[in-house]
């Protein structure tokens, strides 16, 4: 799986450009699930130029509560009105930035899942937490509080992107080898919850500065499904070129 995240870029003339200059680089791929996950205000426009290609929509945060007095706030079932079945859960900039806490993630987690969503929940260390050999540590507890009382009897219904935030948009992203064993480790405690089959059906994604010259580092390890990719997937080309990595043809 290969999803672009574009955070708060391109309006909807840029957007649709865009599209149409993709779809054609990416027609004869196969073997890749395309996603991207632009701004609210694009989605539905995206949708309607997506609708036969292999690309699906995704949307980069959701609110818990169904509907009612939640000002600038989106419910799960405007995004999926609105023509997205996947949405990102718990980005580190939406904790950093807006304070969204593990509570939060865990009642939008919960929400989208229970409204038929497909979450991408994100989850990853700070640099100090890394030196200070607490990656996985955090790592667990922030998988553990966003899973809390979620049951998952098919793992295909959950994507999990592994994103150190060190990584994200810095060009310093981590070893093949460092996302390996954290998604190894991921796997590994979503197994212990939910049972060795549902684990491996849940994508495991790498994030955090992945372009073309990396790509292939990321997809050759074993517990790595795909990606999560903010600046190289604002391009169509450098998309389109890692789709081509990923995918056959
Ligand atoms: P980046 O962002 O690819 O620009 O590092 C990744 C992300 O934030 O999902």
């Amino acid at each position: 799986m290969i999803a672009g995240n574009w955070k708060m870029n391109k309006e909807i003339g840029a957007a649709k450009s865009f599209v149409m200059e993709l779809l054609p680089l990416i027609e004869e791929i196969t073997g890749a699930e395309i996603l991207i996950c632009p701004p609210f205000t694009v989605l539905h426009p995206l949708y309607e130029l997506l609708a036969d290609s292999q690309v699906h929509l995704g949307a980069q945060d959701v609110f818990w509560e169904k509907n009612g007095a939640y000002t600038g706030e989106i419910s799960a079932a405007m995004l999926i009105d609105a023509g997205c079945r996947y949405v990102i859960i718990g980005h580190s900039e939406r904790r950093q930035v807006m304070g969204e806490t593990d509570l939060n993630v865990n009642k939008k987690l919960i929400t989208a899942s229970t409204a038929g969503m497909i979450p991408i929940l994100c989850i990853g260390e700070t640099l100090e937490e890394r030196k200070a050999q607490q990656a996985e540590k955090v790592v667990s507890q922030q998988l553990d509080q966003a899973l809390y009382g979620l049951s998952l009897e098919e793992g295909e219904k959950l994507v999990i992107a592994y994103e150190p935030i060190w990584a994200i948009g810095t060009g310093m992203n981590a070893s093949g080898q460092d996302a390996q064993q954290m998604s190894r480790f991921i796997r590994q405690r979503l197994g212990q919850k939910y049972g060795p089959g549902a684990a491996q059906a849940v994508k495991v994604l790498y994030g955090g500065s992945v372009k073309e010259e990396n790509i292939e580092e990321f997809m050759q390890q074993e517990d790595i499904d795909g990606a999560l990719i903010g600046g190289a997937s604002l391009n169509p080309v450098s998309l389109a070129n890692i789709v081509r990595l990923v995918g056959n043809g």
